[in-house]
């Protein structure tokens, strides 16, 4: 049988792509004050910015849409939303929210005050940002092997236990819970192992602590596990990714991800206590507790997508459209994050141009020479994304000054696929001519949204 990976589904409805050409390009660019996220999407050709409410959604969710129950309370598609959560989250109580971060900001702005310390494998940026909005730090504790970009570990989202063990013996009375993101997106779309899952749990139960778990890309870490870890190849994706979940005692779920919806968010838990103090603030600032933000609509593209999303055959095609694009980059030695993440693929562009110093913000240049030449839409999350200034104005950069692209699920066949291999292939054939960039003017905070640039 020829083993040939192929998209597993049809396309009924198409979105044409503007195609346009170079010297459009650099005049857009130019408008955008060389900035991405200065870009009408039109002027893209391959976005690839983010895999966050972009995905295809099904003929299936597209008819749940259509007969979304629009009730201020009670909506039909509440209960069949809360159906679906309740089996794959192993939750009782299911809580709506507009989007991932606004469930963060739900359970945070209740748990946290002044003073307490969140340890994570890796806080994904608003989550650290909404944790520190309560005055708390949001501490990561990855392991050594998830910090080295080029080595090749099946679980590289795995948080550090020595390290936390060794946090919880010094300062327990400051953590109210431990996080985990699964999979992890900050440390490159990494897994993290049932094991590692587990063993983190035993330490909370011994210190008597709450797990909570950011589970935006459950699914993804789930077929991960199904693919690398000892004993559980015989088990099938749903069930992986109920245990996993089943571990956890709270669950913040951005269904911009893994339930294929354009909008949307949960915050599933056991606690009945809890859940009266969260849907108590949920009327105040996102709406009543069946709706939590979201139109009817939404909660029923959400349902439908959360029963395709862990279809083994759409995971094993989602996962290897990573890979296949990080093998054909690895084999020209490109500097690409090792082994392929589940939802985008990273560059490390200081290793990518070693002719452009790291302020020039090597990470800038990738992401304008891939839009000029292919049309593709990355995103920088290095110097200038992560980066600090010191008190005398000079820069404090990231460990790692990556590039990412991330894909959209269902969006792009394997052909827009080569092409954005071939367009950084060629780049990388000709990096001697690229030269760097400096702000024209600098955001305040998260940088890489909201400054321009100028050529070095
Ligand atoms: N947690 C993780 C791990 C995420 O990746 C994101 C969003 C969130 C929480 C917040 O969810 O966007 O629904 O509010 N990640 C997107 C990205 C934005 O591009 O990686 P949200």
């Amino acid at each position: 049988m020829p083993d040939v990976v192929f998209e597993p589904f049809k396309i009924k409805s198409v979105e044409p792509i503007n195609f346009s050409t170079v010297e459009e390009r650099k005049a857009w660019l130019k408008e955008a004050g060389y900035n991405m996220f200065g870009l009408p999407a039109e002027r893209v050709m391959i976005d690839l910015l983010t895999d966050s409410g972009t995905s295809a959604m099904s003929h299936n969710q597209w008819a749940a849409l259509i007969s979304g129950d629009e009730s201020y309370a009670g909506s039909k598609d509440f209960y069949a939303l809360e159906r679906v959560a309740r089996e794959i989250f192993q939750k009782d109580i299911v809580i709506p929210v507009h989007q991932g971060r606004a469930g963060e900001h739900l359970v945070f702005s209740t748990l946290l005050k002044k003073g307490d310390i969140v340890p994570s494998n890796s806080h994904f940026d608003t989550t650290g940002a909404n944790i520190e909005d309560c005055g708390a730090e949001a501490l990561n504790l990855p392991t050594k092997e998830g910090l080295d970009p080029f080595l090749v570990h099946p679980f590289k989202g795995n948080m550090d236990t020595e390290a936390l063990k060794r946090l919880l013996k010094e300062k327990r009375e400051h953590v109210p819970f431990v996080m985990l993101t699964i999979t992890n997106n900050t440390g490159g779309g990494q897994p993290v192992s049932y094991r590692n899952i587990s063993e983190v749990r035993k330490i909370c139960d011994s210190y008597s602590l709450p797990l909570f778990i950011d589970g935006c890309r459950f699914a993804e870490n789930a077929y991960f596990i199904k693919l690398r870890e000892n004993g559980f190849n015989n088990l099938s994706a749903k069930v992986i990714a109920q245990k996993t979940l089943s571990l956890a005692d709270l669950v913040i779920f951005s269904a911009k991800k893994d339930a294929f919806a354009n909008i949307g968010g949960l915050v599933c838990l056991n606690d009945p206590e809890l859940a009266e103090r969260l849907k108590n603030r949920l009327v105040v600032t996102e709406g009543f507790a069946t709706y939590g933000g979201l139109a009817g609509r939404d909660l029923a593209a959400i349902a439908q997508g959360l029963l395709e999303i862990t279809d083994e055959h759409y995971l094993k095609y989602r996962l290897r459209t990573i890979e296949w694009m990080v093998e054909r980059l690895a084999a020209e030695d490109i500097p690409v994050l090792r082994p392929a993440g589940g939802h985008a693929l990273y560059i490390d562009a200081d290793s990518f141009f070693p002719n452009i110093p790291p302020e020039n913000f090597p990470g800038i240049a990738l992401v304008n020479e891939l839009y000029i030449r292919g049309g593709i839409r990355a995103v920088e999350l290095g110097n200038v994304a992560f980066g600090k200034r010191d008190k005398d104005g000079k820069h404090i950069f990231p460990r790692l000054d990556l590039v990412r692209l991330a894909m959209p699920r269902r969006v792009y066949t394997e052909a827009h696929a080569a092409y954005v291999v071939e367009h950084i292939k060629a780049l990388y054939r000709e990096r001697d001519k690229v030269s760097g960039w400096v702000f024209d003017k600098e955001a305040p905070v998260l940088r890489h949204f909201r400054s321009t640039f100028k050529p070095a």
